[in-house]
């Protein structure tokens, strides 16, 4: 059997980072090669000929999305409509991150054939984005991503109930989260099975920020001092679904999706760097 040339874009982020380390893929930093310029990213996959590409690449701020619209916009849409016509072209098999972002969490628990109505210009950048990937291809929509590399969420709750600090937490959004290990995996699953179409892969149940905070002080063994705060109180520029929970139904026939307590459980065991505590 054919062994698979798999690109992964966005290779320096936290899920590029991840699937480069389990799996020895690689692909180019984004000072290496601007997925936004069709010229050399066109140039990049006809010499380097994959049988696979990962887009992980993307515009991830979503405050500075709603200020910087012009580079949110390039990277997020533009880079997908030239890799989604090179998939085509050069007949590889194409796997394109989107997000919960594309919901308006509303309705909250959504399947991956609900209706998507974003509310931040990050959102909007990636439901558009969608529209371009071509048949055969596979579109992942995650959510919270948390990973051994870079700070991120879970490591900033860490951080403050390790040094004791009052954690302002938010209480009235439903999210979904994702520990990047368990992501990548299904991600190689899919390499292998080349599943197409939409698929939410989140780890399974819905969780507030507070049931989140709670469940990292119990496993550290740590008391917590919380003052709990609604979203809007944050102050945040963008707007964010206060219901954005995924269901993962569709996942679980064909892969078995941890639920976000091990998920925890497995991240907390890690050695994760003091830099980030
Ligand atoms: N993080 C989350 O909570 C979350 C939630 C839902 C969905 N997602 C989606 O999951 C995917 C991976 O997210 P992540 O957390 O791994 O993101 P991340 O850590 O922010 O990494 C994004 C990567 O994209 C690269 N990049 C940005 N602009 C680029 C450009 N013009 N050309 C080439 N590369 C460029 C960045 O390079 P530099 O670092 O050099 O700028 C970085 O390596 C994204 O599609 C994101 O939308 C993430």
């Amino acid at each position: 059997m054919e062994v698979d040339k798999v690109v992964v874009f966005g290779s320096s982020g936290q899920l590029g980072q991840t699937l480069r380390r389990k799996f020895n893929w690689s692909g180019p930093t984004s000072k290496e090669l601007d997925i936004t310029d069709s010229a050399k990213v066109t140039r990049f996959l006809k010499g380097t000929r994959p049988t696979v590409v990962i887009n992980c690449a993307a515009f991830t701020n979503v405050d500075e999305a709603e200020i910087k619209t012009q580079s949110c916009y390039s990277t997020n849409l533009k880079s997908v409509k030239i890799l989604s016509e090179l998939a085509i072209d050069l007949n590889f098999y194409f796997i394109q991150i989107s997000t919960d972002y594309v919901f308006d969490g509303v309705k909250g628990d959504y399947s991956e054939t609900d209706h998507v109505n974003p509310i931040n210009f990050y959102g909007l950048t990636k439901a558009w984005s969608e529209k371009f990937v071509p048949r055969g291809s596979l579109i992942i929509r995650t959510a919270h991503l948390f990973s051994d590399f870079k700070p991120n969420i879970i490591s900033f709750f860490l951080k403050k109930i390790t040094e004791g600090s009052q954690i302002q937490v938010v209480v009235d959004q439903v999210v979904s989260i994702t520990y990047a290990e368990h992501l990548a995996d299904f991600i190689h699953w899919c390499v292998n099975n080349r599943p197409d179409g939409i698929y939410h892969f989140v780890n399974e149940g819905s969780v507030t920020w507070l049931n989140v905070v709670q469940l990292i002080a119990e496993l550290k063994g740590l008391d917590i001092k919380v003052s709990e705060i609604s979203f809007q109180e944050l102050g945040r520029i963008a707007a964010r679904p206060l219901r954005s929970n995924l269901q993962v139904c569709r996942v679980n026939k064909i892969f078995n999706v941890k639920n976000w307590e091990i998920a925890l459980k497995e991240y907390l065991c890690k050695n994760i760097p003091e830099k980030w505590t």
